[in-house]
């Protein structure tokens, strides 16, 4: 009687464990979570997986002998970087130093030429670094762009911004709140220098009372004053959670009938308004800003490819793909189409290959439902053969307590694998900040 209820379980806990858990949020990279999440149908959809079948020392060997002659074989990059997670292409260039001892981002560096040159450094580059790049970059030459400044500081958690301040002092050797103090004035420098300090409430449960207190303030007696007196604004934008940010967004709305963006567009002018627009953009909703920033960069004579690069290295990880919803739905246009009509060679081919949902991430999945599905197979033949099986070939009342413990440990450390790689495949844990997701790995690949 007990072992047929023991079977019953056995067989459900395996027919339940080949269909997983929901995947909930991960939010690799510490970045703004998705204005809709929460809801059910919601899921960020990155377009850069790690690979499966992944040998970083077979990689590194690809891309050298790729540099061997006297041009780079860029098919070979192409065919390699956008198909590898960041994690596994910092692996790559470890290994490629290690065996071919040569830094790969010198050696891309040196081997390729403009935005081709670029793109693949840049994927190569931890996110902190490249975020210092872009920070840096923005900041750079006449005249500042604040919405990326903005873009970077509202749209990073405390982690990452802290992250970013690290790197951006080692690398150029001066302080990030220093650069931005001098590169930026008023309101908005304000605001910058909060950001820095990374001391945003990262708690998601949103207090009604908190929330009214911000929108009574904001909204003072009926008028929205920010332009005088930007400070609880500031102090809003830097300090609230995400989630409570959007709360006082919202009322905020009602109370005035206009959207937070034309608010902020009322109170500020030029690089100011800027940068104020793409801090409630970001914290609002980052995919469609995101897609706005890509549509703003392609349309028109020219093309901005620093931005299409920026977005592309930020965001392949994380809603690439709900980014390209959100533009066809806006646009009704595909932004890989857009993207192929402003680009051309291998750096259009890496772009597409970024955008494109890349044949990995259908791998990835199969491979980590193969995974569960031996698992339940054999949890399965396990629970048969204790149960049909093992009575037919031997007396088992006779060894009964020593058969059922070890086969109860059996098991359990079964279950126990089975759980370890659900966290480890689903886990809300940011088990590696730069990829974010991590495959799951039981059965060793190589
Ligand atoms: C580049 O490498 C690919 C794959 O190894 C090869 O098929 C192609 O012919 C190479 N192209 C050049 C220009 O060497």
């Amino acid at each position: 009687m007990a072992r047929v209820a023991l079977l019953v379980v056995g067989l459900a806990l395996s027919v339940s464990a080949q269909y997983g858990v929901p995947k909930p949020q991960n939010l690799p990279g510490g970045t703004v979570p998705p204005a809709q999440a929460g809801s059910e149908q919601w899921l960020l959809k990155p377009t850069v997986f790690p690979a499966s079948r992944f040998d970083a020392r077979a990689d590194a060997d690809l891309l050298h002998e790729a540099f061997k002659g006297p041009l780079a074989n860029e098919s070979v990059i192409v065919s390699i970087l956008p198909h590898r997670s960041l994690a596994q292409r910092l692996v790559i260039a470890d290994k490629y130093k290690k065996y071919h001892g040569k830094d790969l981002r010198e050696e891309l560096k040196e081997e390729l030429t403009g935005h081709m040159e670029d793109i693949s450094k840049g994927m190569v580059t931890p996110l902190p670094i490249q975020y210092s790049k872009f920070l840096k970059d923005a900041m750079e030459g006449p005249g500042t762009t604040e919405a990326e400044l903005t873009e970077i500081l509202c749209g990073n958690d405390n982690a990452m911004i802290r992250d970013i301040v690290q790197s951006y002092t080692e690398r150029y050797g001066k302080r990030l709140q220093a650069d931005l103090e001098g590169e930026t004035s008023g309101a908005l420098e304000r605001l910058l220098v909060l950001l820095v300090q990374a001391n945003r409430d990262e708690s998601y449960l949103v207090n009604n009372q908190k929330v009214s207190d911000d929108v009574v303030a904001l909204y003072n007696g009926g008028k929205v004053n920010w332009h005088d007196d930007p400070s609880r604004l500031n102090q809003v934008l830097a300090l609230r959670s995400f989630p409570h940010i959007r709360r006082v967004f919202l009322e905020l709305s009602r109370k005035t009938g206009k959207d937070i963006k034309d608010l902020v567009e009322e109170q500020f002018s030029s690089g100011t308004e800027d940068g104020y627009v793409a801090c409630v953009r970001v914290i609002q909703d980052p995919q469609k800003y995101f897609a706005k920033v890509l549509n703003k960069a392609m349309e028109g004579l020219g093309t901005n490819d620093k931005t299409l690069i920026r977005v592309a290295l930020t965001r392949s990880e994380i809603d690439l793909g709900n980014i390209k919803e959100a533009y066809q739905q806006k646009y009704q246009r595909s932004v890989i189409k857009d993207i192929q009509e402003e680009t051309s060679g291998s750096y259009r081919n890496m772009l597409t290959a970024i955008f494109e949902l890349s044949a990995a991430e259908s791998e990835y999945e199969t491979g980590a439902r193969t995974e569960r599905m031996q698992l339940a197979i054999a949890l399965s033949c396990l629970l048969f053969c204790y149960v049909v099986v093992l009575p037919t070939l031997i007396d088992v009342e006779e060894l009964h307590p020593l058969v059922d413990i070890y086969f109860l440990g059996l098991c359990a450390s079964l279950l126990y694998t089975l759980l370890c790689c659900h966290i480890a495949e689903f886990g809300t844990e940011h088990f590696d900040k730069i990829s974010g997701t991590k495959p799951c790995k039981l059965l060793p690949t190589s």
